[in-house]
């Protein structure tokens, strides 16, 4: 029940107990402040009395419940919810989609792609209408230790970490995805191939970032330093990055965008994974922006 809590609100336990505490001492002090009003309109206990003192309660409630979130040091959450409430009834709902980050590494892209919708809450109100709010909802990832899972901690993100007979031969975690409401997934250095059923699960719902310009050096094995040490024993003058969605085959899917940069004599693998980085940097969280934009 709590981990259900947890998982749906997006939050971790020492933020879900304040949250608990901060309903219920906001609602105890709504009660107390509707009972003293009451005292003061010096109506008699009866109908009437039931009457007024659930139409205060509905009017004090939030406003206590706010309140009580700035010493519990939870008010972030509560306008956020409160924000949601308002706009479902004025109905001037923003359309949402939560994104799953599935990462085995650094986390470099993942946390260009968590800075990046992180910097939608300063849209005004009419840009918001012209993009999807995209809630970054969860990082998957299957190394414990991994960098990504520090990012995911210091951006307030839920983590789970998957092991592999489960990846494969289990749920494939979809109940997990389902769970925190994911509607698209990314990858952003995950090593692991796409299960096929995960894919049909997410059709066209998910997203890669290669190191290279498919079809060249891709497929299994080809990550990270690997494809740059392939692109310069080749010789190569340039290479790149691709972005696609997955499907069935190793780096194949339909290619969204590939981006260029030169390689000159000097490089090695090292300073060519610097400038694979900076475009890569430069070019997913937008490319992710569009797709769902588009959604
Ligand atoms: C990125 O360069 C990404 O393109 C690559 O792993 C790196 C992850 O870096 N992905 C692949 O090689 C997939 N075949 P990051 O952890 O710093 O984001």
């Amino acid at each position: 029940m709590l981990d259900k809590l947890k998982r749906r609100w997006g939050v971790n336990g020492v933020n879900l107990l304040l949250i608990l505490c901060t309903f219920a001492v906001g609602g105890s002090l709504c009660g107390y402040g509707a009972r003293k009003i009451l005292l003061l309109t010096c109506l008699e206990s009866g109908a009437l009395w039931i009457l007024v003192y659930i139409l205060l309660i509905t009017l004090l409630w939030p406003a206590s419940v706010l309140l009580i979130s700035i010493v519990f040091g939870q008010f972030s959450f509560f306008k956020k919810y409160l924000i949601k409430i308002i706009s479902h009834f004025t109905g001037n709902m923003e359309k949402s989609i939560s994104v799953a980050i599935f990462a085995s590494g650094a986390g470099s892209n993942a946390e260009k792609i968590i800075q990046h919708f992180a910097r939608q809450v300063n849209l005004t109100p009419s840009e918001k209408k012209k993009h999807t709010k995209v809630i970054i909802s969860l990082i998957v990832c299957n190394k414990s230790g991994a960098g990504v899972l520090e990012i995911a901690s210091r951006a307030g993100i839920p983590t789970l970490l998957i092991e592999k007979e489960h990846f494969f031969n289990g749920t494939h975690y979809l109940p997990e995805l389902k769970s925190y409401g994911i509607d698209f997934i990314v990858l952003a250095g995950f090593l692991w191939k796409i299960p096929p059923d995960l894919i049909q699960a997410f059709p066209n719902k998910i997203v890669n970032i290669h190191p290279a310009l498919l079809p060249k050096y891709g497929g299994k094995g080809m990550y990270g330093n690997k494809v740059h040490e392939a692109v310069i024993a080749a010789a190569e003058k340039e290479s790149g990055i691709t972005i696609h969605f997955v499907d069935e085959l190793y780096d194949h899917g339909k290619v969204i965008l590939q981006a260029t940069c030169n390689i000159d004599e000097s490089d090695n693998a090292e300073s060519l994974a610097k400038k694979i980085h900076l475009l890569e940097h430069q070019h997913y969280p937008v490319v992710i922006e569009k797709v769902l934009n588009a959604k």
